[in-house]
């Protein structure tokens, strides 16, 4: 018996959440799998009728589930990082999830803005570290309000922490056992301390333990180029927080667009939270036009990640089915050609 939480969050986040359950159900069906959700309300809506945004019990509550699936988290009469920072990043790193899964990988039939890109050439997956760096919250005021204001913002590192993203990273080269493949992303020709750190512990960990994977290290401006350029470059990259927060996003955008890319917030020892990484989307709210194709592949993590690699495979089959089958005119939001509704009860009829 899996234990799931639900966090649908805010915006359009229960939206796609229920498309993502209604999948979940059908792959159980399929597969013969025994599950039971427990649904947390937290979220903008909760934050402005009680104060609250996340009880102290609920982190120790929620490491008793076997992972935790969440919609979106941000709500436009909330001022910015007040729910990102209680709730996203607090279960983040309370609940040690120190690996930011992103894979990017454009299915057929999924429009690509990259000229002469298909499937063949995009299909890399990003571990951004997800604990440390300018997330770590460490720096403050001097002199705030005044001329003389003085602001830091710490880009937290421990070689702790990047050797265990660098280790998760290589062990998936291994296993996806595609290029045999590893870029590191950073910024060493200007930050010299913290992109040292990283350099060395992936240089030391790749020659002891991961002599069967290729090395390679890319600055993240000209990451940026190449996934425009040349994506085909890729198989795995490790990258610290803040760059790979930003280049997800462009990951995202050349495989389809925020509607299709999912990601995981994993503790490989512990609970791991997946989530559609596109944000809760204001303005679309309550339309049922937003697509679940990214929370939808967000459930499929999720079910690899728990030990259902079965159900999780005829996820993604299914997935591609319903893309292929003509009806989805496309995966960005209102332009779908059908409801958010009707392509999640298309994705699960096809599970
Ligand atoms: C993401 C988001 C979050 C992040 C925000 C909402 C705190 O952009 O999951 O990529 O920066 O990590
Ligand atoms: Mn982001």
């Amino acid at each position: 018996m899996h234990r799931i939480a639900v966090i649908p969050g805010d915006g359009t986040g229960p939206e796609v959440v229920r498309e993502g359950l209604k999948v979940l159900e059908a792959a159980a069906q399929a597969t013969g799998f025994c599950y039971e959700t427990t649904t947390y309300d937290f979220g903008g809506e909760r934050y402005m009728r009680t104060g609250e945004v996340l009880p102290d019990s609920a982190v120790d509550e929620l490491r008793g589930f076997d992972a935790i699936f969440l919609g979106a988290i941000g709500h436009p009469d909330v001022a910015p990082g007040i729910l990102e920072k209680g709730i996203l990043l607090r279960l983040r790193f309370e609940l040690d999830q120190y690996i930011n899964l992103r894979p990017v990988k454009l299915y057929p039939n999924v429009d690509c803005p990259l000229k002469d890109k298909g499937p063949e050439d995009i299909d890399f997956v990003v571990v951004r570290e997800n604990t440390e760096g300018l997330y770590g919250g460490m720096g403050g005021f001097q002199y705030k309000g005044t001329p003389q204001e003085v602001s830091t913002q710490v880009h937290l590192t421990t070689r702790f922490g990047a050797e265990r993203a660098i280790r998760y990273a290589f062990d998936i080269a291994r296993k996806r056992n595609k290029m045999k493949q590893l870029h590191l992303v950073g910024k060493r020709n200007v930050l010299t301390f913290v992109h040292d750190t990283w350099w060395r512990a992936f240089n030391e960990v790749g020659a002891a333990d991961y002599p069967d994977i290729k090395r390679e290290y890319a600055h993240v401006d000209a990451t940026c180029m190449w996934f425009v350029k040349n994506p085909e470059w890729f198989d795995v990259i490790v990258v610290e927080n803040m760059f790979g927060d930003i280049i997800t996003d462009l990951g995202a955008m050349i495989q389809g667009g925020m509607g299709v890319a999912a990601g995981g917030n994993i503790n490989p020892e512990g609970v791991s939270m997946f989530e559609p990484i596109g944000g809760s989307a204001p303005k679309y709210t309550g339309q049922n036009v937003i697509c679940p194709m990214a929370a939808i592949g967000a459930v499929q993590m999720l079910l690899a990640e728990i030990g259902e690699e079965k159900a999780a495979e005829r996820v993604e089959q299914a997935m591609v089915k319903a893309l292929g089958n003509g009806r989805i005119k496309s995966v960005n939001a209102g332009r779908m050609g059908m409801s958010t509704s009707e392509m999640g009860d298309l994705v699960a009829s096809l599970v």
